[in-house]
């Protein structure tokens, strides 16, 4: 396909004056855009999970030319304490752009940038990740970016998702991400990089199965019907990753009865008292049913009863008042230290 292009300065919308190739249009008099897909198309999308062995659970994602990978690590007990949560998991998200992942070598380290991503989309998955479970513990999802173009953000949700998935996550279903646009005066769904970069809004979103948005955020300006159209079309979308995503399932964990067990174990929440009621041998048992599925579920799920135990004799002598004194002191050491290593990679995070 024939693409005209101005060569020349432009100021792109991190308002950095950049040498690029602005395309003189976006949408060519066959509806098509540059990249040959049509306004409510998709980039082809493949996945896959359980690549990474010594993350609890992992997924690899390649979405047009974007290239990303999430790992998820824990339950495990969180350090400092203080951070804890006493009645549910802290679920922890860091998204990173690698250095060589863009045109212009980006600057290693978290990012103004990177932190906003890393807070909304952590947040994107509150709805479904059943966070009763694991009071006190973390769930760090890392979310690395090695080639982008555009989307970024809503790619590494969607493998994200899947890696929550093949660490034993118990959650209530499923999160895709998908961004529309508009370029031309046209919406456009999946914004590739030149529409990203120089198109007239940009509308990245994520919502769970049920059409609960989880995530919403936006450059530029749309009117109130285009928003409506958009937020249709993003939901076709996302329509289609759901359904990329479970067949992704069904691939990792066998056959599609395997994955029915497994959306039927994480479907359904207990009421919240339910929730209250639930004993110490309840709890595992519901693990139990999504992590069969698994590898390395199962050592997820060994290390939330591992955690449960250590819980439950801290709680005995804390109790019992044994030891008190040095328990606690101990702990304080430890927290220190911890906090202390924090801030040393902090320091040289700094130097650097
Ligand atoms: O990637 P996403 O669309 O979620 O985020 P964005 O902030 O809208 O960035 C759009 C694209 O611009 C990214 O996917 C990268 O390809 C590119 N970009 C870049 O080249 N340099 C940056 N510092 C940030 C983004």
């Amino acid at each position: 396909m024939k693409v005209f292009a101005v060569r020349g300065k432009f100021e792109n919308k991190f308002g950095e004056s950049i040498m690029s190739d602005k395309p003189e249009y976006f949408i060519d008099e066959n509806g098509l855009r540059l990249d040959g897909r049509r306004t409510d198309e998709i980039r082809p999308m493949t996945m896959e999970m359980g690549v990474l062995s010594r993350a609890d659970g992992s997924c690899y994602l390649e979405w047009g030319n974007n290239k990303v990978i999430a790992a998820v690590y824990g339950p495990r007990e969180l350090h400092p304490r203080r951070l804890q949560r006493p009645s549910e998991v802290l679920v922890r998200y860091r998204y990173n752009m690698a250095a060589f992942s863009v045109e212009d070598r980006i600057r290693p380290g978290p990012s103004r940038r990177s932190t906003e991503i890393s807070k909304v989309s952590g947040e994107a998955f509150e709805p479904v990740v059943m966070t009763q479970y694991y009071p006190g513990a973390v769930i760090d999802v890392f979310a690395e970016v090695l080639q982008a173009d555009a989307g970024t953000r809503t790619a590494a949700i969607n493998a994200a998702t899947l890696a929550l998935a093949d660490a034993g996550i118990p959650m209530k279903g499923l999160v895709a991400a998908c961004a529309v646009g508009k370029v031309d005066g046209q919406l456009v769904l999946d914004l590739n990089k030149p529409e990203d970069n120089y198109g007239d809004a940009d509308l990245p979103v994520a919502m769970t199965q049920d059409g609960e948005i989880t995530l919403l955020q936006m450059d530029g300006n749309l009117t109130h019907e285009e928003f409506i159209k958009a937020m249709e079309m993003v939901k076709k979308g996302c329509d289609q990753i759901f359904e990329l995503q479970r067949k992704t399932l069904i691939s990792r964990f066998g056959s599609e009865d395997d994955v029915e067990a497994l959306e039927g174990s994480i479907e359904t929440e207990p009421e919240e008292e339910e929730a209250e009621e639930l004993s110490e041998e309840e709890v595992p048992s519901e693990k139990e049913d999504v992590s069969d599925t698994g590898d390395n579920a199962e050592d997820v799920d060994d290390s939330g009863e591992k955690f449960k135990e250590d819980v439950a004799d801290f709680d005995e002598q804390r109790e019992s008042g044994s030891d008190e004194e040095d328990k606690t002191s101990d702990e304080d050491v430890k927290d220190e230290e911890d906090e202390a290593s924090d801030e040393d990679v902090k320091g040289e995070e700094d130097e650097q």
